[in-house]
């Protein structure tokens, strides 16, 4: 076959086939034609592949189905092969073998033109295309990379139908973005288990994204053994730490996903979990504890001693020894210099070698440690502190600060990933994230040739408030948004259809035993002490988190309690960061609004919403009582109930075609933003939408 050398990198290129997918999938930002909140969608793939054309009839999806590889074959691409039934398998529920057919004879034909590179690379071509007809499958790729995101292509194709299931016929030309398309999740502020790191693994590999970067050194844990310095791990950690055998065959899991991984150790600062075992390193006498609150701490590695250097070359080549990837992570964020302006030695050092601030200091540093990087056969990885002048341009530049400094890094000719406007444990809707772009804002102020340098980004899951059993609620599937923004072409910007398709991604993902939306429902009955909970995920499903800020401001106004001992346990940690719920009810009331308040079916799911928050409360009352974790939601519940009241009253108004009275309506409008402040860190996050409906009833009557 050998069909994609016509797929070039960068695929707003491929100006023609674009144009269809956008007339395909971007009616519903027209505006014309509102769609009822269980409107069905077209193609729910994600990422949306960078051109799609739809052909005529479709492919049953048998039990007979069956894969054969044709041309390059290896034991990884027979694996891929292999997973790809067993996950068809659960997605049908149906026995399908996993030995894999002739290829003359296969359902879905697989050809590879090559192998990959021992070790993936960095814009390693990942294309493939795809074709589906009524009389089979063809997956075609330059290695098998592609041939893994076809495989999850056609996974995502395959739907119920009255028939059975079944493929639209299609034909799928894809190749990514930008070749650097990550997640990054902290283990130090809280430990993750190796299982649930697979299971995040596996969910990448749905969202096609190709780099796990692991945040495994921090102020609160240092996460992965040494076997040249033992102390780290022995001091650093309360045990929770990973066995290099055990991150060795994460690394493989991952590889065969197509996946790299990035380790990070932070330095200088950020460290102290280094210091418990060996504080000789750091820029003040010991001793050291492992740190359990949250923030930016004062210890930070000594810049000025050869001791320092001689520790972390020895170090990195363990560190550069398990990890295959060719990028290592340094970290180098926010260093508060306190420590070395405490230290008369440090500030000797500093005038000695004229260097004349913290910056500067820190500056020495990082060149020093990008040396015993690079003679360690890595490119190294660092938070936007580490841009200095005159260093090599091989590093990669990492924005969390902003797109500024990632443009500023362009500009200087370092290659750079964004993550400002990524972070997931910000807790903000999925449009927030897909919206911002790598290019956009000071990356659109770049030259192409800058622009080239933006590798991509990372979707960046900070473990402060989430833990091994809410992280992967708090990761998806809000990242697979972030996920497609680093896929798919540019100009993909509707977010209804983004919002569409995440639904189907979501779901999908349960399928493969992700637990983002079942450890919701374990939690909630836990914290209840019972199985009985309707009541209470009426209120959980009408709530989302506190953002990240207000839960910090929070503990610290409650006397700073909130450590990594804090069990994350209350009814914040159990629910999703995103209500489905709430942006459903939002969208019932604005079609509600924009049909002149004609559309009675959607009337009818608004005022079904309504009664059932109204009368929660009081079937709430007997769990609210049973349980110490549930006395802080008392008054969210209450809330809700007014909210209720005051939307359905705001429907009778207008069903009578009757103004609501001014007065009322300001008294309703003052409760809505009172009860849509945090409580208990949570927010009510259908409010904005019932205060809408308060303010259209008491505007102009539409005569009946
Ligand atoms: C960071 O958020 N300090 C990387």
């Amino acid at each position: 076959m050998g069909v994609h050398s016509g797929i070039r990198k960068h695929a707003t290129h491929c100006g023609y086939l674009l144009i269809m997918v956008f007339a395909l999938f971007s009616f519903a930002a027209t505006g014309q034609t509102p769609q009822t909140p269980q409107a069905p969608s077209p193609i729910k793939l994600m990422p949306m592949p960078a051109t799609v054309t739809p052909t005529a009839g479709r492919l049953l999806v048998p039990q007979t189905f069956s894969v054969g590889i044709a041309g390059y074959n290896e034991p990884r691409l027979e694996r891929a092969a292999q997973r790809f039934l067993r996950d068809l398998s659960r997605q049908t529920g149906y026995f399908l073998s996993e030995r894999l057919a002739d290829a003359s004879r296969a359902t879905l034909t697989i050809h590879a033109d090559h192998g990959g590179e021992p070790v993936q690379d960095l814009g390693a071509d990942e294309s493939y295309v795809l074709e589906v007809s009524s009389a089979g499958a063809k997956l075609a790729a330059p290695n098998p990379l592609g041939i893994m995101h076809g495989l999850q292509t056609f996974l995502q194709l395959v739907e119920v139908t009255p028939e059975g299931y079944a493929a639209p016929a299609i034909h799928v030309e894809d190749t990514p973005r930008f070749p650097w398309r990550g997640l990054s999740i902290d283990v130090s502020r809280h430990f993750i288990s190796m299982e649930v790191l697979q299971r995040n693994v596996d969910a990448m590999a749905a969202a096609k994204l190709n780099v796990l970067h692991l945040h495994l050194s921090d102020d609160q844990g240092f996460r992965l053994e040494s076997k040249e310095y033992p102390k780290l791990q022995e001091l650093g950690s309360d045990g929770m730490y990973y066995r290099q055998s055990e991150m060795r065959e994460l690394i493989a899991y991952a590889s065969d996903r197509g996946i790299r991984i990035v380790p990070e150790f932070d330095m200088p600062g950020h460290s102290t979990a280094w210091f418990v075992g060996y504080p000789d390193l750091s820029s003040a006498a010991g001793p050291y504890q492992i740190e359990r609150r949250w923030g930016i701490f004062d210890p930070a590695m000594d810049p000025t001693r050869e001791s320092t250097y001689k520790f972390l070359d020895k170090f990195i080549a363990e560190m550069a020894s398990i990890f295959p990837d060719r990028y290592f992570h340094i970290g180098g964020d926010e260093v508060n210099g306190k420590q070395w302006d405490a230290n008369p030695k440090i500030s000797e050092f500093k005038q000695a070698h004229n260097l004349k601030n913290n910056q500067e200091l820190q500056q020495y540093f990082t060149v020093r440690i990008e040396k015993i990087v690079s003679k360690h056969h890595k490119s190294m990885v660092g938070w936007d502190e580490i841009l200095t002048p005159g260093m090599p341009k091989d590093i990669v530049i990492q924005s969390w600060r902003g797109q500024e400094s990632l443009a500023e890094a362009a500009r200087q000719g370092y290659r750079g990933i964004l993550s400002s406007g990524y972070y997931l444990d910000a807790i903000q809707p999925a449009e927030q994230h897909y919206l911002v772009d790598p290019v956009s804002g000071a990356g659109a102020t770049l030259t192409a040739e800058q622009q080239k340098l933006i590798l991509g980004g990372e979707a960046c899951m900070w473990e402060e408030f989430a833990s091994d059993e809410s992280i992967e609620s708090r990761i998806w599937p809000r990242a697979a948004a972030v996920a497609e923004r680093l896929w798919s072409p540019q100009q993909l910007q509707d977010v209804n259809s983004m919002y569409r398709r995440l639904a189907a991604f979501s779901a999908r993902l349960e399928q493969l035993g992700l637990t983002h939306r079942s450890s919701s429902e374990v939690m909630l009955a836990r914290i209840a002490g019972t199985d009985d909970i309707a009541a209470l995920q009426v209120l959980a499903r009408a709530v989302q988190p506190a953002s990240l800020t207000i839960r910090e401001t929070e503990a610290q106004k409650a006397g700073g309690i909130q450590t990594s001992d804090v069990p994350l346990n209350r009814m914040v940690d159990a629910i999703s960061p995103e209500s489905e719920a709430a942006r459903k009810f939002s969208s019932a009331v604005d079609l509600f609004i924009a049909s002149k308040f004609q559309d009675t079916t959607v009337e009818s799911y608004i005022r079904q919403k309504l009664q059932e928050w109204r009368d929660n409360d009081s079937a709430l009352q007997s769990l609210l009582q049973n349980s110490f974790l549930l006395k802080e939601v008392a008054p969210v519940s209450q809330n809700l109930a007014s909210l209720g009241v005051a939307g359905a009253q705001a429907l009778d108004y207008i069903d009578a075609h009757q103004a609501a009275p001014a007065a009322w309506k300001l008294q309703q409008v003052a409760m809505i933003q009172q009860v849509a402040k945090p409580t208990a860190d949570l927010v009510l996050a259908v409010a904005p939408a019932v205060q809408k409906l308060v303010e259209a009833s008491s505007a102009a009557v539409v005569a009946p």
